[in-house]
């Protein structure tokens, strides 16, 4: 059972969710937090939807099984899908997905673009979502990307993966903000706004949308509304859990500036041979 001084638990398919952790660090500091990424199975967003279920109700017994007091479910394509995982969990769960929409709902828009993975814009959760959210009349476009987040993941730092970062950018962007003139950008998916700055050099003036600011304010108001803040003085630590390679999480940790990480292991990888886990060609509907 948790209690006020349990850890936070962050999950993602790989590194992205670092871009939620670095939010909830400058919001709430005196927090611990755990991290889980599943660096053994990224991309998720080209897979289906029983092998994501799968691989993410592997990490959300993780947590349970750690105590956690909440979780920041630090993926959006998970995201679709979480309703099929919270029954493992005693805590409440966050999501980005409807963070993403929740802060949309506070902006005077018309024409919304979503980046996400291929995953999450087939499923259509996020127009769902925000035009659920929205009283007025609004046009939500939506476009998936196959391999930005793969890229992001193993780039960051790297002038050469950054190029090839730059022109995937390019290649899926410049019809939304270009041609169709979105008036914002959601960036559904934990990675992308690890390349915010990218972004905003390609396009400069296009105001961008990251779901993690609402999650790490919608987790304050629950920790204070129920009396669940930790009490510690000293600001809490980072654990990072990982299925991929420690090296490359720990030098991440550092270029994305999180702190106070107090160590980075190794978990091991759910066994996928168990289940259906053949990857959708991409763009072939996930469900
Ligand atoms: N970072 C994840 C998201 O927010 C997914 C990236 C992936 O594994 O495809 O959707």
């Amino acid at each position: 059972m948790s209690n006020q001084c349990s850890p936070i638990g962050v999950l993602d398919s790989g590194i992205g969710g670092f871009s939620v952790v670095k939010r909830v660090q400058s919001l709430l500091p005196w927090e611990d937090l755990i991290y889980f990424g599943d660096g053994a199975h990224i991309p998720y967003g080209n897979h289906r939807a029983e092998t994501i279920v799968a691989m993410a109700r592997y990490m959300f017994q993780f947590m349970e099984d750690r105590g956690v007091k909440a979780l920041l479910v630090a993926c959006n394509t998970i995201s679709c899908l979480s309703d099929r995982c919270v029954d493992l969990l005693s805590c409440p769960a966050f999501d980005a997905v409807q963070a993403g929409a929740n802060a949309v709902a506070r902006l005077e828009v018309n024409k919304v673009g979503v980046i996400s993975t291929v995953f999450t814009h087939n499923a259509q959760v996020y127009p769902q979502k925000i035009l659920a959210l929205s009283p007025r009349k609004l046009v939500v476009l939506s476009c998936g990307c196959p391999d930005l987040a793969r890229l992001v993941e193993h780039s960051l730092g790297d002038p050469a993966g950054m190029s090839q970062v730059d022109q995937d950018l390019r290649r899926e962007l410049d019809q939304m903000v270009r041609a169709d003139r979105v008036d914002c950008c959601v960036l559904g998916c934990t990675h992308y706004p690890l390349v915010a700055d990218r972004i905003h050099r390609l396009y400069p003036g296009l105001p961008l949308i990251d779901p993690a600011e609402e999650m790490a304010r919608a987790l304050e108001s629950y920790l204070e509304r129920e009396h669940r803040s930790n009490p510690q003085k000293t600001p809490g630590t980072l654990t990072i859990y990982t299925t991929g390679d420690v090296a490359e999480y720990a030098l991440r940790a550092q270029q994305v500036g999180l702190k106070r990480v107090e160590r980075v292991e190794f978990y091991p990888p759910m066994e996928l041979d168990a289940i259906s886990c053949a990857a959708a060609p991409c763009g072939s509907p996930p469900l």
